[in-house]
């Protein structure tokens, strides 16, 4: 917890919005540390805080279970944003009204505000913003002034300058708010916030010296997955336990190509680190044998993941500590937006998701960072760029890139393919533009003509996705030169491969995995 004395951070009350972790990452951006705390989190707590933002949420306030924060907070003293939900929610709480609106406003939506408000110093008067909302309020509490308003919504804004109590319908913390950023600049400025937060030198010398304490006389181990979590992870640990450090790296035969090489070249480069290759491809494709679907094949390779982890661990004594990727993304749990009810849709396996019974105790550096945050770490700690940058890889690996059963011989026409396609989507300078592309090969076979000759092959299929969270995600728009470079290289170099297609399909209604 990096959270500092001086009461210079920010807490971010989550009512649940998929944009709430967008807030927070802001808020860091604009270098003040902020966390996400529940939106129930009583008062008394948020006194340390420098500032409170009440995210959007998705619920009415006109419902019976509408959540709700400690009415006390606003007594505090202290500077708060109320966004979307959390602008009605301070209107409600404050005694103004918040009604179900005639229109809904989704999307785009054109503001005009009061440009001598001081949220919204040096914006233009009118400006393009981004609307979520179906309930508006309808008349603003004692002390408040009215501040914006677009066509659908009278009252856009609100505050109570005194009270430094600012709402805005409209969310801030997303791109399509043209000058958002701007909005919460200028409220940090309002909280008198100082611009403390750097994952500097700083930052790597305290987590340093706080895991060598920890870990103290004992011994830790770090199971790697090749990914810059966990690599960044081993990177820190290493810096404060060298040879106590025992990296554990799975070849389950799952990988891309070069993957495990790049991985085993990275680690040589840790001076007096202990770090293991176990090779499992065998074991893998036995218990993958004759297993076809989606949700039993993640099941079956989390499983053997996890034999296989145990026994490794018995084979080192006094090793007490289990070192872990975790990020903030994946630790938090205060809203209402995560765990719960949502529908499982797969069941994601990751070097992370190893059981709660193994019997270590965890060492988590990177558990209160951002993704952005751990690759500018990576960098400064001197891991690779091609592992600082690397794409999102599913814990299952190609197997869920491969339909029906998986093999030795079609893991290894996958593997080419895919290497074509990243290759050639690197070359034509593609890669920063995509969050994630890779080959997928599908249960199909063609008739085709190759050399005069009829072939029935088999198919590969391209998918390539721009994405900010991996919830939702677009299909890429890539130039159909480089679609065509690589058909014709797939088709020509990969034996029998005699088709190539493009998903054009986003998420949803699609996954950006096919398993
Ligand atoms: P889906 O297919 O669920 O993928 O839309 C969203 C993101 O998650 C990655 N993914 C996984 N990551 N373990 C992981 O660590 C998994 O089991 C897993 N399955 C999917 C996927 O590559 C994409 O980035």
């Amino acid at each position: 917890m990096q959270r500092n004395a001086e009461k210079n951070t920010i807490a971010v009350l989550d009512f649940g919005s998929q944009y709430s972790h967008l807030i927070v990452r802001r808020m860091r951006e604009l270098g003040v540390y902020a966390e996400l705390l529940s939106p129930e989190t009583p008062s008394e707590k948020l006194q340390e805080f420098s500032a409170i933002v009440l995210s959007g949420g998705p619920q009415n306030l006109s419902a019976s279970d509408a959540l709700q924060a400690d009415p006390k907070l606003y007594a505090l003293g202290i500077p708060m944003l109320g966004i979307c939900y959390g602008f009605q929610l301070m209107a409600h709480q404050l005694g103004g009204e918040v009604r179900a609106g005639k229109t809904r406003e989704y999307g785009p939506a054109c503001v005009t505000v009061a440009t001598r408000s001081p949220l919204f110093k040096g914006l233009p008067r009118s400006e393009p913003t981004w609307m979520s909302h179906g309930d508006q309020v309808t008349r603003v509490p004692n002390g408040f002034k009215i501040t914006a308003r677009s066509e659908v919504c009278p009252i856009a804004a609100m505050e109570d300058r005194k009270r430094r109590l600012f709402g805005i319908q409209f969310h801030p913390e997303v791109k399509h708010t043209t000058h958002g950023m701007k909005v919460l600049q200028n409220f940090v400025r309002i909280t008198g916030a100082k611009h403390t937060w750097r994952l500097g030198k700083d930052w790597i010398d305290k987590t340093v010296a706080d895991v060598r304490a920890q870990v103290g006389m004992g011994r830790a181990l770090c199971a790697l997955s090749g990914g810059v979590d966990s690599t960044v992870a081993a990177y820190l640990t290493h810096r404060a336990i060298g040879k106590k450090l025992t990296c554990v790296y799975v070849d389950t035969g799952l990988m891309r190509q070069g993957e495990t090489e790049q991985i085993k070249r990275t680690f040589a480069k840790l001076p007096k680190l202990d770090f293991r290759v176990v090779h499992a491809e065998r074991e893998f494709l036995k218990a993958l044998k004759g297993v076809t679907d989606p949700e039993q094949k993640r099941k079956v390779i989390g499983r053997l993941f996890v034999r296989l982890f145990e026994r490794e661990q018995t084979k080192l004594r006094r090793t007490d500590f289990l070192v872990q990727g975790t990020l903030y993304t994946d630790a938090i749990t205060s809203g209402v937006s995560v765990g719960g009810k949502a529908a499982v849709i797969k069941s994601h396996h990751n070097v992370g998701g190893l059981p709660k019974d193994v019997a270590f105790r965890l060492i988590e550096p990177l558990r209160d960072l951002y993704k952005d945050e751990v690759r500018l770490l990576g960098r400064s700690l001197g891991v690779p760029e091609e592992i600082v940058s690397r794409q999102p890889f599913p814990g299952p690996g190609l197997a869920v890139r491969i339909i029906g059963e998986v093999t030795k011989e079609k893991l290894a026409t996958l593997r080419k393919a895919d290497a074509i396609f990243r290759e050639e989507l690197i070359v034509a300078g593609k890669a920063k533009q995509v969050a994630q592309y890779f080959a997928v090969l599908p249960d199909i076979r063609s008739v085709g003509v190759q050399g005069d000759a009829r072939t029935y092959g088999h198919l590969i299929i391209l998918r390539a996705i721009t994405t900010a969270d991996f919830m939702t995600a677009d299909w890429a728009r890539l130039p159909h030169t480089l679609l065509a470079r690589a058909s014709a290289r797939i088709t020509n170099e990969v034996a029998g491969i005699n088709r190539v297609a493009y998903d054009i399909t986003s998420k949803p209604p699609g996954t950006v995995e096919w398993e």
